[in-house]
């Protein structure tokens, strides 16, 4: 396999996951512990899409000790959202919704400002403001999730100067691949980012918090682990996901840069448009001719439509395992499969943005403020830290 390398802003050639692990020096998740949670489990984890943690055993130890928990998953509004940018969204929810847990969703406005030269505040802003309609139309408990919004909570400074205090510029640059090109907001944002994985606790007294994410954010876990203890919380837990792969290879990275329209399924594509990148664009692990595929059969492991279909799109397991063995033996061909897993997309897509005009309808501002911190949680926030 190529070389790689996956830093929280960048990710470069294809990516081997087990390595990945090695270098991270995250942890396969645990046997067994799939079973423990309430059904139906979420499918990514289920199906390994997350594929390794840090300390998820003990998030879900406490859960079942009937402890507080929570989860924090964020934005970093760099454009417009596709498919793999909601997910983690769904799964913040499905935690909400069977453990009871608290979110708290992020919107790194700041962050997407500082590492892309070309943008403007106003960009930012503007894409940060467009992405809250889609993250809202997941349909999240008011009374148990809060959003923040760096560039206007300037609440979330101070603590970020206590966190920022102990981390030294050796682990900011070892950790996070900077350079002494990097300007120095570049430095200081991971401090932020580390706020944001401790605000339940800031909010709520110290509690297991866990961070499901892309594996590339782990680099922030790692260090706000480190530094949790030396200010009296508990160490941030991690749940780590593989990229959601995009529509051209089963190893690449579903995002924005160059060349989008043959990698990317936007949560605006209609069916018809869902269907004609698919049929397109998706990689397929079928053999380049019927005759062949029917005598050699495909590789399921390599397709990117039956990938989307494992990991998020088809709930029911005996009809993901008859379609594997279908494909593989040549009877399912290419074409089948895609139209298949095009359905399925679209549907997701459709009862999505249903849920999305609906936002739109009600005012996505007025909507935005049920999930926005009060006055006596600010003063939680500023409250923090005294004795540090
Ligand atoms: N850095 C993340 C990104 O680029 C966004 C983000 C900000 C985030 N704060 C977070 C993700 C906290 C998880 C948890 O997409």
């Amino acid at each position: 396999m190529a070389e790689f390398r996956v830093t929280p802003w960048e990710v470069e050639g294809e990516v081997d996951y087990e390595k990945l692990l090695l270098q991270f020096g995250a942890d396969p998740i645990p046997e067994g512990i799939i079973e423990e949670l309430p059904k139906p489990v979420l499918l990514p984890l289920k199906r390994g899409y997350f594929y390794a943690h840090r300390d998820f055993d003990k998030f879900v130890e406490d859960w079942k000790e009937e402890k507080k928990i929570s989860v924090v998953t964020g934005r970093g509004p760099s454009g417009p959202m596709h498919l793999g940018h909601i997910l983690p969204f769904y799964a913040a929810r499905w935690f909400q919704e069977k453990m009871g847990a608290f979110v708290l969703i992020p919107i790194s406005d700041d962050e997407k400002y500082l590492v892309r030269k070309e943008r403007k505040v106003s960009e930012v802003e503007r894409f940060a403001r467009e992405n809250l309609v889609d993250i809202l139309a997941v349909g999240f408990d008011p009374e148990r999730t809060r959003i923040v919004i760096d560039f206007e909570d300037t609440y979330l400074y101070k603590p970020a100067v206590i966190v920022a205090k102990r981390v030294t510029f050796s682990t900011m640059k070892a950790v996070f691949g900077l350079t002494n090109e990097s300007n120095v907001g570049w430095v200081f944002y991971p401090a932020v980012q580390m706020v944001h994985l401790f605000l339940p606790q800031l909010l709520l007294g110290p509690h297991r918090v866990l961070v499901p994410v892309a594996v590339d954010q782990d680099p922030y876990i790692r260090v706000a682990r480190d530094v949790a203890e030396k200010v009296g919380l508990v160490k941030t837990a991690g749940l780590l996901s593989k990229f959601m792969p995009s529509l051209e290879s089963p190893f690449g990275k579903m995002s924005t840069s160059g060349g989008v329209e043959q990698k990317v399924i936007w949560l605006t594509d209609d069916k018809e448009t869902v269907r004609r990148k698919i049929m397109k664009y998706a990689f397929s692990g079928g053999a380049p001719t019927v005759e062949e595929h029917r005598k050699y059969g495909g590789k399921p492991e390599i397709d990117v439509s039956f990938l989307y279909l494992l990991y998020f799109f088809e709930e029911d397991d005996r009809k993901i395992r008859e379609i594997e063995e279908s494909y593989r033996s040549g009877e399912m061909l290419t074409g089948e499969l895609k139209a298949y897993a095009a359905e399925k997309i679209a549907s997701f897509l459709e009862e999505h943005q249903m849920r999305r005009s609906k936002v739109l309808d009600a005012g996505p501002e007025e909507k935005l403020s049920e999930y926005r911190l009060n006055e006596e949680e600010k003063r939680a926030v500023l409250e923090w830290g005294k004795d540090l």
